[in-house]
């Protein structure tokens, strides 16, 4: 294939704020000076895997505006192929609001603008990409029919499809869907939800999430790194414990690095103990795409 990974998904500008604590409903509180910088899960994939070195490129919408072009410097600078995002010069390129607290933890809302108009149509239209590419690795902030579209696609040319269900559907997944998905990629919250189970544990979300026609799934743990179930059982995979400044965009930065990983070969357990060491690097540091690793930088990391 000419691609390890074809990302098909968001493009975000990412307006961040850390606060000492977030505010209630009706509530001021001030924070630190603004910082503008690149994500979207869908961008934040694409930069992760390209910047470890994977042939990756983007399908996304951005706007004719300053945001878009942020991103599409972000994307080139770590690496990415651009030449599928279409710019929308009708629409405003996406954007999240972003809080972080002390802990590192965040709040976040979206705008998504361009992203809204990514269509079916123009997933058809890069139709020999997909076929061309390793994976294509799927998230939920671009409309629902055009991960389908593309889900779909991936499958008649025989290309791996990662799914990441973020952020968590309200209604259940489409079992096609869920059905492409090699592995089903869900943290904790998107696990209980897609599982319906609110009880158990995450080889028990897994193992539900398979029956329901996951080819195979991951459950991302946060710090304690994360559980895999395949066709040849459970594999747990512990964390790597590093001082965590801001965790936007960490789980982007493991399906990006667990997405090159399946790309080049790896089987589903190995490629997850890599994809952890990314995460966790990527919590080390602020911002999501500005935070993500080399190689290089990723072997420096004592821990991680
Ligand atoms: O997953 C993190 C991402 O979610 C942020 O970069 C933000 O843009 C939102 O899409
Ligand atoms: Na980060």
């Amino acid at each position: 294939p000419a691609y390890d990974v074809l990302v098909v998904g968001s493009a975000n500008a990412d307006l961040t704020v850390r606060v000492e604590r977030r505010p209630g409903a009706g509530e001021t509180v001030l924070g630190t000076d603004l910082v503008e910088s690149a994500g979207g899960k869908g961008a934040n994939q694409a930069a992760a895997a390209a910047r470890l070195g994977g042939r990756t490129a983007l399908l996304a919408r951005v706007g004719g505006d300053a945001f878009g072009e942020l991103l599409l410097d972000a994307q080139r600078a770590a690496g990415t192929d651009t030449t599928p995002v279409i710019v929308d010069e009708t629409a405003r390129t996406g954007t999240a609001m972003i809080i972080v607290s002390p802990d590192g933890d965040n709040s976040i809302v979206v705008s998504p603008g361009a992203n809204a108009a990514l269509t079916p149509a123009d997933v058809a239209a890069a139709k020999d990409v997909i076929a061309a590419s390793a994976v294509v690795s799927l998230q939920l902030e671009i409309p629902m029919e055009s991960v389908r579209a593309a889900a779909a696609a991936a499958e008649e040319s025989g290309t791996r499809v990662v799914l990441n269900p973020s952020p968590a559907p309200e209604a259940a997944l489409a079992p096609e869907l869920l059905s492409a998905a090699d592995p089903l990629v869900v943290n904790e919250h998107e696990a209980r939800q897609l599982s319906g189970l609110t009880d158990g544990t995450p080889g028990e979300w897994a193992q539900a999430l398979r029956e329901k026609g996951a080819r195979s799934v991951v459950v991302t743990l946060g710090g304690e790194g994360a559980l895999v179930l395949d066709g040849s059982g459970v594999s747990e995979v512990p964390g790597v414990r590093v001082k965590a400044v801001d965790t936007t965009g960490a789980g982007d930065a493991f399906t990006g690095a667990l997405a090159i990983r399946l790309a080049r070969g790896d089987a589903l357990p190995e490629a997850a103990r890599f994809a952890v060491r990314v995460g966790a690097a990527a919590v080390t540091k602020p911002g999501a795409q500005p935070s993500y690793p080399t190689l290089d930088e990723l072997n420096a990391l004592s821990g991680a």
